[in-house]
């Protein structure tokens, strides 16, 4: 007799990100999303200066926190639960709300850790197709059935960057049963600037069934620090917070999202940014003959022909060599793109130039 972890877990694949394992310095880091800009240097200097109460436990509920982040969103504070990253509030949703025998649905393309946390609850993880490669509302709700508990939908999407507008996700949500719980991710939506688009929280005012998710990660530069949050209904809080550890948040991580969700320059400067490259990777993308799908987030998922000279595999091989991660999109069934983050001005202008490079060897036409 030997050990054995559940066969659901057994199974599983571990996540793994693409840091590279290159031992170039310098390495150009356009493979996770993450903010382009660094850190608001207030977040920096409230880090800098919390030590002595390393020894401390952290709170069990940042009131702090939670009152600033309602003051910049406009929120109500009762609604606002903390997580160690959203991957953390991701995870304990499925284990909160999902048994054995439930049924979760997630969209084709969507963000990995969907699949990944109802597998590893136990449930039973459904997937409704996209449709290209954009969420389709009418192929989630064919796939609702009584066994139906929870709906993980992020909007924007990771990888794919697309979104469905806002009268969809009204569709969708009025068209579930009361009893399925509506995951809307929108990991993204502070870059997002789109009169057709809506993060959320106005549903989960109106509605039990509902619970936004956001992160510190993208816009607010905090991604080692692991912060996000949820906005939702007390029922959804009380029965989280019975599934989470009894410390979550670090006391590091409270302090510098404080700092970091008063500093509105910061947020503005690296929207902006985001708009600016955005427009500018678009641009070249199209010079440069390469497709990609029309994206809200910091980030493009472009597509490579289907030939191996110029694949998106070896396309990642040849920037890797140059100190450039992208994301392969192999593990999403996507073997022909890259993700790509929208990074600094010099970072972008490697990329786009080495690809340049890379479509062009052998001075090759023939893409
Ligand atoms: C859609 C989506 N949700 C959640 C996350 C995870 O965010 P966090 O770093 O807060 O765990 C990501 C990160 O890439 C994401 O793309």
């Amino acid at each position: 007799m030997s050990i054995s972890a559940k066969s659901s877990i057994e199974k599983l694949k571990t996540y793994k990100p693409n840091f590279g394992k290159s031992k170039l310095d310098n390495l150009i880091r356009l493979s996770a999303n993450e903010g382009a800009l660094g850190t608001s240097l207030k977040a920096i200097k409230a880090v800098k200066s919390f030590s002595t109460n390393l020894h401390r436990y952290p709170p069990q509920v940042s009131e702090d926190l939670i009152r600033a982040i309602g003051k910049r969103y406009s929120l109500n504070k009762d609604r606002i639960i903390l997580g160690n990253g959203s991957d953390e509030l991701i995870s304990i949703i499925a284990q909160a709300f999902l048994d054995t025998k439930d049924e979760a649905i997630y969209t084709e393309y969507g963000f990995l850790q969907f699949p990944q946390a109802i597998a590893v609850a136990g449930a039973k993880g459904v997937i409704a197709k996209d449709n290209g490669l954009t969420a389709s509302v009418d192929n989630i709700l064919s796939k609702i059935n009584k066994k139906t508990k929870v709906i993980f939908l992020a909007n924007a999407n990771n990888p794919t960057g697309t979104f469905i507008p806002k009268d969809e996700v009204i569709r969708l949500h009025s068209s579930i049963p009361p009893n399925v719980l509506l995951v809307y991710d929108a990991a993204y939506s502070e870059f997002i600037n789109h009169h057709d688009y809506i993060d959320g929280s106005s549903l989960v005012e109106k509605n039990e069934n509902v619970i936004m998710l956001r992160t510190f990660s993208k816009l607010h530069g905090l991604a080692s620090l692991r912060l996000g949050w949820g906005y939702c209904s007390q029922y959804i809080i009380d029965n989280l917070m019975k599934v989470r550890g009894p410390f979550s948040v670090n006391t590091p991580a409270i302090i510098a999202g404080i700092a970091a969700v008063e500093d509105i320059d910061f947020q503005k400067m690296s929207v902006a940014h985001n708009f600016e490259w955005m427009a500018w990777f678009e641009k070249q993308l199209k010079i440069l003959n390469l497709t990609f799908e029309k994206s809200l987030t910091n980030f493009l998922l472009i597509k490579f022909p289907n030939d191996i000279k110029y694949s998106a595999q070896s396309a990642e091989d040849f920037l890797a060599k140059k100190g450039i991660l992208v994301r392969g999109m192999a593990v999403y069934n996507l073997p022909n793109y890259l993700r790509v983050s929208i990074g600094t001005e010099k970072e972008n202008i490697t990329l786009i130039n080495e690809l340049k490079k890379f479509l062009e060897k052998d001075n090759d036409n023939n893409i």
